[in-house]
């Protein structure tokens, strides 16, 4: 693990960020007042409905919705991690990334020289497979055009045991680069000349360079053309790659404009090579290794659909139970996890060159969901026909379920083991997880969805609305805050003192972030968006960005957040002085008491005399 980014460093990143020109670099951006608008690169329109701000440094669709900050923008329309677009947003600005100490730098030049030398590798093997009439000859053979040779940068690996060690190990420094980068290979009998120490790891092999989400190459897969032993050679780790982690194809998924709403995951790399062919441009491969929680953390941040294909035959189907495993923890309401079983012997590299795109995708959209895989699979080994057999599939299902994070899904999936089995769901929930049986005797589903609706929709852990009348102007004064984050330092100490004694929540809330907005300002809303994106208040803040404010500028921004602080404090201290009065009237109050009520009744006066009624 690389050390935290400062949120000193995205602040300043944020604050220097353009967003007009990073989305207009993407997207045609016509002006229109003050800000610039467009057809939504998120969803299909025909007229603009999507509206980017320069002030507030924030893109938002009145059509679906899609809103964020640049930094969101990069995440949602480039596919990147945060991390990875903090890292492209620097790089525009040509500023390092620092990290916090507490764990190695993963930035640091060490691995800067990984990715260049990587990328002048993989460059010289597309340039030796445009010459090589028997590498070339393969390609065809495979069936794969010019232009995904390209888009993939596929190249052949000459057979020699010395061609990369000759290009770019003539010295210490780049042979230490290429030994780092796993290109070569130290001889167990080294020889006195230190070139021939070394020799190429990848010879007579056709070449797939694996490229991180932005582009850089991390690693190798390498193939033999045609017959031989490995089929497939891969870089070991190194600093840059690991193997549990990486997908090959997620940066060719990302070229392609089109949003990304699911992923396929296949095993190959000449899979994915071919599916991009044939147009299916959302496939990606995991490495020759089981899908880990790693992956599927990554393919759940990118989509909310991912779709396992698997060979039909026994060695796939070990396989798909191995990423069934993995992939439970991750099964969350919202998220369709599906298993595609090929017929025996096929592959998608020679299922897609036969039957097409259109056949194919069918295959895609029948895939099994998870819970009827589970079911089907677990089924295959008991007789549930008799009694026995459907104690025992209940035994097997419950070390999978109990994977399996609460929410609508598990309960779902409970009914339908509940149905195979033959018992009442829930008493089978409450033989797995000692729970008492649903309230009112509602089916778990509908239990949750009630909750749910008593919730409110509200998000969980945010403070920022309130039950009480309060809430409103909270709300708006937080709003003000979002749209106007440069107001907050001139508001005066005597105002937020005001909210010292708050008591309600989303009061309290109001007063932290002024404080923290007066003593580290900021300059736009997307700079405040970016500094919260952790926190509990994120989606709500983000949300009251792209609610209208029927406020012209910052003055005017002022004089309401003053005066909606001062109605806030009102509200407060008549709840006081409400329950003081009523304690006086069935006790004497103790001498503190009486003093704080005085006090409070001169404040509310003022403050009465200040609060005028606010416009919206
Ligand atoms: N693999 C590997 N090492 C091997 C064999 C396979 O890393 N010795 C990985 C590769 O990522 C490969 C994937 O597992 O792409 C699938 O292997 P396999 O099904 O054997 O190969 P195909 O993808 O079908 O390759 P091809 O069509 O070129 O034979
Ligand atoms: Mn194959």
């Amino acid at each position: 693990m690389a050390g935290r980014i400062p949120q000193t460093f995205i602040d300043d990143l944020v604050a220097r960020a353009d967003i007009v020109e990073l989305i207009g670099a993407r997207v045609p951006l016509k002006k229109a007042g003050r800000e610039f608008k467009a057809c939504c690169p998120f969803h299909d329109e025909k007229t603009a409905s999507f509206w980017v701000s320069p002030d507030k440094q924030f893109y938002h669709c009145f059509g679906c919705s899609a809103h964020g900050t640049a930094l969101g923008f990069l995440m949602n329309y480039d596919k990147l991690s945060f991390v990875d677009a903090v890292e492209e947003l620097a790089g525009r600005l040509g500023v390092d990334v620092p990290r916090e100490a507490g764990g190695p730098d993963t930035h640091d030049t060490g691995s800067a020289s990984l990715y260049d030398i990587n990328a002048r590798v993989a460059k010289y093997f597309a340039a030796r497979l445009t010459e090589n009439p028997v590498a070339r000859n393969y390609v065809t053979k495979r069936g794969l055009t010019t232009n995904t040779i390209e888009s993939f940068l596929i190249g052949y690996a000459p057979d020699s045991w010395s061609a990369v060690l000759q290009e770019f190990g003539q010295h210490d420094a780049g042979r230490q680069s290429l030994a780092d980068a796993g290109l070569i290979i130290e001889r167990e009998r080294a020889g006195a000349r230190a070139q021939e120490r070394y020799y190429d790891r990848f010879r007579d092999r056709l070449m797939f360079p694996i490229r991180d989400a932005r582009g850089r190459v991390l690693a190798f897969g390498g193939r033999v053309l045609g017959s031989g032993e490995p089929k497939y050679l891969n870089s070991p780790e190194t600093l840059l790659f690991h193997k549990g982690r990486e997908l090959y194809g997620l940066y060719e998924c990302r070229q392609h404009r089109t949003p990304l709403t699911r992923l396929l995951v296949v095993e190959g790399y000449m899979d994915v090579a071919r599916l991009h062919q044939a147009g299916i441009t959302y496939a990606v491969a995991t490495l020759g290794t089981a899908t880990t929680a790693e992956h599927l953390r990554r393919l759940f941040k990118l989509v909310s659909e991912v779709v396992f294909c698997f060979d039909g035959d026994r060695a796939g189907r070990g396989a798909a139970w191995r990423a069934l495993g993995n992939a439970l923890p991750e099964a969350r309401d919202g998220r369709q996890i599906r298993f595609l079983f090929l017929p025996d012997g096929q592959d998608p590299d020679s299922l897609v060159g036969t039957e097409g795109r259109e056949v194919f995708e069918k295959r895609v959209d029948t895939a099994l969901p998870l819970s009827e895989y589970l079911i089907k699979a677990l089924a295959e080994d008991v007789d549930l026909s008799h009694a026995d057999g459907r104690a025992q599939l209940a035994e097997l299902a419950r070390p999978l379920v109990v994977k399996v994070p609460g929410g609508v899904f598990r309960d779902l999936l409970i009914e339908r083991l509940a149905e195979s089995i033959g018992l009442n769901s829930a008493r089978l929930s409450h033989l797995w997880f000692n729970e008492a049986p649903g309230a009112n005797g509602l089916p778990a589903p509908i239990r949750h969805g009630l909750d749910r609706l008593a919730a409110g929709g509200k998000p969980s852990g945010s403070r920022v609305a309130t039950s009480t009348g309060r809430g409103g102007v909270v709300t708006q004064a937080v709003k003000l805050l979002v749209h106007f984050p440069p107001v907050a330092p001139r508001i005066s100490e005597a105002v937020l003192a005001q909210l010292d004694a708050a008591r309600d929540s989303g009061a309290q809330f109001l007063r932290a972030m002024l404080t923290e907005l007066r003593e580290q300002p900021l300059a736009h809303t997307g700079q405040l968006l970016e500094r919260w994106r952790d926190r509990p208040e994120h989606a709500r803040l983000q949300q009251l960005a792209t609610q209208e404010v029927l406020i012209a500028d910052e003055h005017a921004a002022l004089t309401e957040l003053n005066q909606a602080v001062g109605r806030i404090a009102l509200a407060e201290y008549t709840q006081r002085y409400d329950e003081l009065l009523a304690k006086s009237s069935s006790s004497d109050l103790s001498q503190t008491e009486q003093a704080e009520l005085l006090d409070i009744a001169a404040a509310m006066r003022e403050l009465r005399v200040m609060a005028q009624p606010s416009r919206n």
